[in-house]
């Protein structure tokens, strides 16, 4: 055997071991060559074909926007350009569809690799099916917002009249969803009165005192007029040094009972 034939050898064992690694990969891989016209893929691993359904023979020669849906981020696409066309890393989550039309969620690397024998650059990509973080990230945030919802409970008790009881710990965070869903509710049903009920709240701090101020005045915009029950004395001390709230007219009883006798008989 020559050098040469035994250069050949050497430089074919080679790749075939790292084809074999980059086989073994849990993930995508391809190369594109940008040289070529559309960018097409000259080379995709097993992790591919197992993760999309297609086989090399398929697709090699293809372009990868063919795993490009209906419900395929444009923005994302977008980025993907962008990124090729200055020859810069791109790191994107997208909505792909395998071969049968299943979608999942690709993260998606790509990034440019110049080869100097060569004098070419190419594009690796590098695609992981990341469609149960995506579920399990939906459903928190979806419990999240059951839990910001439930944190609000606007009762209904009578005509024009509703009642929110507080409770828990209040930041300024809570403080800006109550507010929110106080102006979205009394915007839908118009109410004449909002109660809010302080009996459960046992501590009283800057957000709860920043609370009741803004909103009375919001509800003073809205036509709607507050009431605070369960109140304890030392609320007014302690919210001295947060809000004025001697310049408000907010009705005050000691429990929502009595303030229902006292709106009825108006
Ligand atoms: C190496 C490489 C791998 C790519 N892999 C994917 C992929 O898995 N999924 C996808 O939606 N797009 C992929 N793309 C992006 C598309 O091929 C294409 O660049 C993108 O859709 C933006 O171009 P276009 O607006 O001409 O479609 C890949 C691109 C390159 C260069």
């Amino acid at each position: 055997m020559n050098e040469e034939t035994f250069d050949k050898l050497e430089e074919i064992q080679q790749n075939e071991f790292i084809k074999a690694a980059i086989d073994r990969v849990g993930a995508g891989v391809v190369i594109s060559d940008p040289e070529q016209e559309d960018n097409p893929m000259i080379y995709c691993n097993k992790g591919f074909e197992d993760l999309t359904g297609y086989k090399a023979e398929e697709i090699l020669g293809k372009n990868c926007r063919f795993l490009q849906g209906e419900d395929t981020s444009s923005q994302m696409v977008d980025k993907i350009r962008k990124g090729l066309s200055n020859y810069e890393n791109v790191l994107v989550e997208l909505k792909n569809y395998k071969k049968d039309g299943t979608m999942f969620w690709n993260e998606l690397q790509i990034f440019p690799v110049y080869i100097q024998q060569m004098d070419q650059n190419f594009f690796v990509g590098v695609q992981r099916d990341v469609s149960q973080r995506r579920e399990q990230q939906e459903l928190i945030g979806h419990y999240l917002s059951e839990v910001k919802r439930l944190s609000t409970p606007i009762v209904p008790l009578e005509e024009g009249i509703s009642v929110l009881p507080l409770v828990g710990t209040f930041d300024e965070e809570r403080l800006n969803e109550m507010l929110d869903s106080v102006s979205h509710h009394v915007k839908e049903s118009k109410e004449d009165f909002l109660i809010i009920d302080m009996s459960a709240v046992h501590a009283y701090n800057e957000a709860v005192h920043m609370g009741i101020y803004q909103m009375n005045q919001l509800l003073d915009l809205m036509g709607t007029t507050l009431i605070i029950t369960g109140i304890k004395p030392s609320f007014a001390i302690q919210s001295a040094p947060y809000a004025d709230f001697s310049e408000l007219s907010l009705q005050s009883y000691a429990s929502v009972k009595q303030a229902l006798n006292a709106v009825r008989g108006r």
